[in-house]
């Protein structure tokens, strides 16, 4: 039995329910590692649209996930760091303003003008889920990272704030609850994701993560070391799917196993003679399929994907800007030829992004693009309880010294993002 802190995460995709449980070891509090102990997953179900349709069944896939992560790790997770995602969540800025009274900032001033900030009014059906602080201006000067210190009379914040659906949030919580479990905290995926794949040079430099998952295909756009905008396209390997379902007409089934097995975004890279025999069934002789006509119709389908992911790059102003280029996460990140195309669209380098830094234990089992979310999920709780911990240990400690603990931990969690 490990006396390490245990986090545990859940990822409720639209294809599959993931779960990880986890120790949390390293130099705590400051690079916490996750010790990866079990990983459960289950072919989702009850879920459309990034919404819980039906809590029955969605129960189920979530409870198959993590009895499975909690058997092979041998440990029994209180609460859940979960993943949440969907046409409901919304992103926006927000500035504050505070007038500085003293001689310099302090980082009272600072939490003041973020609370500012963060203050907005948010409507009775939504709630928010971040609110990340970008950067600070004071008086004239801005771009400034910690204020804390700086002489000045006013102090100005821009804050990312996130906000979710409350029935899509609720249904999620209730679904979790029915399997056994607790919600410890609900995580924005690309998000999440981001925190399991990209480094904080591409971060500073400006990177796009573009995550490929099954329902849809969601990006999150970085730029000097803050998210700045955060998109979802309605598309995903689901619609890739159904292309070849219609193209080839072949059974959802087979246009599943096909494009895993022998799937290409790329025709450049295909040789045109390339023959895949399909064996036969009771309803079909044998059957041979073209290779290059699969891989025109996945090319066709994902060149569309990243072109709509170029033009929210082109909205939110920052072509030119992504020196870093692209990282692709979630299960079409597998896909033959994903990168190629990508450059290809976007004319900049692109990289897969699989789980690995800050893991030990079973990180094989992560190493793969699809664990980004699960695996960015059970780190975020990583850096959580490790930030914890510190308080926790700590409780003789006078009122002002604990302040000034809670204050640092609140500076690091604004670095999460
Ligand atoms: N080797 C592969 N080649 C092509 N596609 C793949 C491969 N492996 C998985 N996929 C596709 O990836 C998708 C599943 O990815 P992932 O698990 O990231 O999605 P999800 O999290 O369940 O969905 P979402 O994030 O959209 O809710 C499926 O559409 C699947 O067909
Ligand atoms: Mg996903």
């Amino acid at each position: 039995m490990t006396t390490e802190p245990i986090v545990a995460a859940l990822d409720i995709g639209t294809a599959y329910t993931t779960a990880i449980v986890a120790a949390v070891h390293g130099d705590l509090p400051r690079a916490p590692r996750l010790k990866v102990l079990g990983v459960g997953s289950s072919r989702t179900m009850g879920l459309r649209r990034g919404a819980v349709s039906d809590i029955e069944e969605a129960t189920r896939s979530i409870r198959a996930a993590v009895e499975e992560a909690c058997r092979v790790s041998g440990v029994q997770p209180d609460s859940l760091y979960v993943g949440i995602a969907g046409e409901h969540v919304r992103a926006m800025c927000s500035a504050g303003v505070v007038a500085i009274s003293g001689d310099e900032i302090t980082r009272a001033d600072v939490d003041r003008v973020n609370e500012v900030a963060r203050a907005m009014a948010i409507p009775q059906d939504r709630e928010l889920l971040h609110a990340i602080p970008q950067e600070y201006r004071v008086d004239k000067a801005d771009g400034i990272r910690d204020p804390v210190g700086m002489i000045g009379t006013r102090l100005e914040t821009e804050m990312y704030l996130v906000t979710i659906g409350s029935a899509p949030a609720m249904n999620l919580r209730k679904a979790i609850e029915k399997a056994g479990y607790k919600t410890r905290e609900l995580v924005l995926e690309p998000l999440a994701s981001a925190l399991a794949v990209l480094t904080e040079e591409e971060k500073e430099l400006g990177v796009i993560l573009v995550e490929l998952g099954a329902g849809t295909t969601d990006l999150a756009i970085f730029h000097e070391g803050k998210i700045r905008h955060l998109g979802t396209i309605p598309y995903g390997g689901n619609t890739v799917t159904s292309d070849l379902v219609q193209g080839l007409g072949i059974t959802q089934h087979d246009a599943e196993q096909l494009k895993e097995a022998y799937g290409c975004a790329y025709e450049p890279m295909v040789d045109p003679d390339q023959v895949i025999a399909m064996p036969a069934t009771s309803a079909h002789a044998e059957r041979h399929l073209s290779r290059e006509l699969m891989t025109h119709i996945i090319h066709q389908r994902m060149d569309e994907i990243f072109e709509k992911v170029q033009r929210e790059v082109r909205t939110a102003g920052y072509v030119g800007r992504l020196n870093a280029g692209i990282v692709l996460t979630g299960g079409g990140a597998s896909l033959e030829g994903v990168t190629e195309l990508a450059t290809d669209v976007f004319g900049l380098g692109a990289r897969v992004g699989v789980p690995g830094e800050k893991l030990d234990g079973l990180a094989e089992t992560v190493a793969a693009p699809q664990f980004a979310t699960v695996t960015g999920l059970a780190l975020y709780g990583a850096h959580r309880t490790a930030l914890g911990g510190v308080i926790a240990r700590r409780p003789s400690l006078s009122g002002a010294g604990v302040d000034k603990l809670a204050t640092r931990v609140k500076t690091w969690l604004q670095d999460f993002f």
